[in-house]
């Protein structure tokens, strides 16, 4: 018998628009193929726990990961992520902040690199709007930026899209 691999989506319980994109991604996965843990609990046992993660990292305070994402770098920074697969989406405002748009996707990105992880779940570029990203590498995005402010009626098709391109590469 074959293992099947474990699948986690890490997401502030504790946001508004981030929980609610979420659960959206949750459904179009598919309920028993996926579970939920709260960014805010995330630790070292967490991650050894699962093989493929959907990381959720909104940006804050102009081009900065959330406070709950920066207290558990310290410790993610001294794990070994080979074998691990990471695909990492995150809200933004395009308008807002054009020249920070989505930066913590490109942050958390970096670190996970970093540890030896593999980030899958690039997507295209078009259809935005914005100066700078550090979510952009090359001509792509390193994750799925989502923009609740100004593009809320994308973020369905983007999500299946998205969820479907996972699934091929987790
Ligand atoms: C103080 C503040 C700073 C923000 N900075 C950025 C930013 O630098 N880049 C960006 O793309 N969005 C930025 N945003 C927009 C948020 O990422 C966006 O509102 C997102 O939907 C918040 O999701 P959350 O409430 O689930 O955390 C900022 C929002 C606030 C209120």
């Amino acid at each position: 018998m074959t293992m099947s691999k474990k699948t986690a989506i890490i997401y502030s319980f504790h946001t508004q628009k981030s929980k609610k994109v979420s659960e959206k991604i949750v459904d179009i996965y598919g309920k028993s193929e996926i579970e939920a843990v709260n960014a805010e609990e995330v630790n070292k046992a967490v991650l050894e726990k699962y093989d493929n993660f959907i990381l959720s990292a909104p940006t804050w305070f102009d081009g900065e990961l959330p406070n709950y994402w920066d207290e558990f770098v310290p410790d993610l920074e001294e794990m070994d992520l080979k074998g691990k697969k990471f695909a990492i989406f995150g809200l933004g405002d395009q308008k807002g902040y054009p020249e920070n748009f989505c930066d913590a996707i490109g942050i958390l990105a970096e670190i996970i690199k970093d540890c030896g992880g593999n980030v899958v779940g690039h997507t295209s570029t078009e259809g935005y709007t914005y100066e700078s990203s550090k979510a952009q590498r090359g001509g792509e995005f390193i994750g799925l930026p989502l923009d609740q402010e100004n593009q809320a009626r994308l973020t369905n098709d983007r999500i299946k899209k998205w969820v479907s391109q996972l699934k091929k590469e987790f």
